[in-house]
């Protein structure tokens, strides 16, 4: 059985527009016969890393600094699939960067040279094949998402593991009005439900449904008013 491993780093957490996306996706790969955990970068207490080395040069594979990311350790090790969830904000949240920071303890502290880079490989205990990003933003365009996109390839070419793709979704919130899904913000998540089964099942998303996942759901223009005029009324209510 596949194990998967999902981190949010969304700050919102449940009531977020990340964990609503990310929810669906799971919810694939359990149809797909994966047993999936899901933890909150928000609700573990993991302190930042200090950037000593120790679980490099001194303590191989071990992180001394004893908080809850001493249970995630194993956890992660155990996964073959590793999903990072965050929104974008310029771009990760601390929690989700401090999170990323503490998996140093399980890359293996040999260099080597890949396509021109220095690399380091996931320790040899670590079982993760893949690592998958879910990411969801506020602003009209995909190309918001190239920094977070970009850090969790990173991760996975350092890792020596396959970069499993993004589930990506711009102006996230339009899924919803007054609380409520519309019928757009359904289609998304039926869509965000197949990436997460196709990529248990088959081993990878299709274009097709990553593209109907981020399709856009009005125009920049309309976009841009909208959270213009918002903003606009927060001003004026702050002025009194
Ligand atoms: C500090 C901060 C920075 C943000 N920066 C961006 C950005 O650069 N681009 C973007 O598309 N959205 C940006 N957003 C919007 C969020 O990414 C978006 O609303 C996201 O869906 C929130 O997800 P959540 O509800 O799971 O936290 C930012 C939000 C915050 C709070």
């Amino acid at each position: 059985m596949t194990k998967v491993v999902a981190i949010n780093g969304s700050p919102r957490m449940e009531k977020g527009n990340t964990a609503m996306v990310l929810t669906s996706f799971l919810q694939g790969m359990t149809d797909a016969g994966s047993d999936v955990e899901l933890y909150y970068a928000g609700r573990l207490q993991v302190k930042p890393c200090t950037g000593e080395m120790l679980c490099w040069y001194e303590n191989a594979g071990q992180c001394y600094i004893k908080d809850e990311m001493q249970a995630l350790y194993p956890r992660l090790s155990e996964a073959d699939i590793l999903v990072l969830a965050t929104p974008v904000y310029i771009p990760l949240p601390g929690e989700m960067q401090n999170l990323i920071n503490r998996l140093c303890p399980l890359v293996e502290p040999l260099l080597e040279t890949r396509g021109g880079r220095t690399r380091a490989r996931f320790r040899e205990h670590v079982k993760i094949r893949k690592i998958a990003l879910v990411s969801t933003g506020g602003w009209w365009e995909k190309g918001n998402f190239r920094t977070v996109v970009c850090i969790a390839q990173e991760l996975a070419e350092n890792a020596g593991v396959e970069f499993a793709g993004a589930v990506l979704r711009p102006h996230a919130s339009l899924m919803r009005e007054h609380g409520e899904l519309t019928s757009d913000g359904k289609a998304v998540l039926e869509a965000a439900r197949r990436a997460g089964y196709e990529l248990v099942q088959e081993g990878e998303m299709s274009d097709k449904t990553l593209e109907a996942i981020g399709r856009p759901l009005i125009s920049e223009e309309e976009l841009r008013h909208r959270l213009n005029q918002a903003s606009q009324r927060a001003a004026r209510r702050s002025s009194g």
